[in-house]
Formats: structure tokens, sequence, C-alpha cells
């Protein structure tokens, strides 16, 4: 599955490593030109110098991500994240089931990322949203060690689909 994620910093990348060892075809948008080169051109994480898979892509062009997939992962910090939404949504063509990775809420308002979701993308736009979270580092996660997440999402058949993507052992609570 084609997988497109918003922010390729510390997480970004590592979530990228993790789905690509799970059979996804990933493509980070970031806007830091730097972490673009360093993916595309040396194939090393950008912010751990570690390689990492040559297939991971990257792009400045936010209109390429929201072409990509079906399945956006958002993974910039919760005070950028309206301006993104903002500026993806009227570049979606198709449904997008958003995962949300970052923690945090929107500094002013107070709002939860889902919040921010429901005011910035169009209805017909959005497939559906998830939060997938828990005790993660990405210094351990990017090394291959083992960690527990939770998805969570009003749609369970959604949030067992990410736990899916991302290669994970079920356990229902
Ligand atoms: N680092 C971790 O171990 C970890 C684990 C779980 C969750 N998280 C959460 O993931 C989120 C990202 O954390 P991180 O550690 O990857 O941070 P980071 O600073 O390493 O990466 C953030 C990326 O977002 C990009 N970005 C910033 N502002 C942007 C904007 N306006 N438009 C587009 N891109 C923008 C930056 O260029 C950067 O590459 C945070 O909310 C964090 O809490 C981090």
């Amino acid at each position: 599955m084609n997988v497109s994620i918003l922010g390729g910093g510390a997480w970004g990348t590592t979530l990228a490593q993790v789905l690509t060892d799970n059979g996804n075809k990933v493509l980070i948008r970031d806007i830091n030109l730097d972490f673009i080169k360093k993916i595309n051109e040396n194939h090393v994480h950008p912010f751990f110098d570690l390689a990492i898979p040559e297939s991971i892509m990257a792009t400045e062009s936010l209109e390429e991500a929201a072409g990509f997939s079906d399945v956006i992962v958002l993974c910039v910090p919760t005070k950028a994240m309206r301006q993104v939404l903002k500026e993806i949504n009227p570049l979606l063509k198709t449904k997008k089931t958003f995962i949300n990775v970052s923690k945090g809420i929107e500094p002013n308002t107070s709002l939860r990322v889902s919040e921010i979701v429901d005011e910035e993308i169009a209805k017909d736009k959005l497939n559906g949203y998830v939060v997938l979270s828990g005790p993660s580092h990405a210094e351990e996660v990017i090394l291959r060690k083992a960690t527990a997440l939770v998805a969570a999402s009003y749609n369970s058949n959604l949030a067992c689909f990410v736990l899916i993507i991302q290669h994970s052992h079920l356990i229902y609570l």
C-alpha cells in the first residue's frame, strides 16, 4: 500500500522505515530541503544519520504527497498542523484516511488534532481519522526495537487497518 507521511523528522522518517519494512511504499513530504536530500540521495535518516531503506522517497511537494496515496500520516508538530491541513485540503482529489501520530494540542485553541482535521478537511475528502500513539521513541524504533502503540478511532475497522499496515500483533482489550 502507498502511504504519504507529512513531516519527515525524527518520528516521521522512523515510521517510514517501519512501514517500508512491512511492504508499504512510502513518500515523505517535508519543507526541510536538507532532510529531503539526505533521504533521497544519501538514504540516511535525517535526524539519526543511520541508513534507511533506499525505497523511501521524500519530496517538498505537498501536491505530490496528496496524490501519492489514500493514507496520510500526520507527523508535523501540532503547532504546524492546521497550516499543513489548510494547504493540503484543496489538493485532495479522493477521500483520505488521516493517521495522526503527533502529540499534544493546538497552542491558543487547545484543540485536539482530530478537531483540527474536522475543521480543515472537507467532509467529502475525509474517509476517517485514526490516532496512533504510545510509549514509543524514534531513537529506539529506528533500531527496530519492540514497542507498544494503540490505534484508536471512532471507526474500529480503520483502527485495525492501521495496525495491519504497521504489521503489528493485534491485542484486543
Ligand atoms: N520523536 C519521537 O520519538 C516521537 C514519538 C512519537 C510521537 N512524536 C510526535 O511526532 C511529532 C513530530 O515529532 P518529531 O520528533 O518527528 O519532530 P521533528 O522536529 O524531528 O520533525 C518534525 C518535522 O516537521 C516538519 N515541519 C515543521 N513545521 C512544518 C510546517 N509548517 N510544514 C511542513 N512541515 C513542517 C519539520 O521540517 C520536521 O522535519 C511531534 O508531535 C511528536 O510529539 C515523536
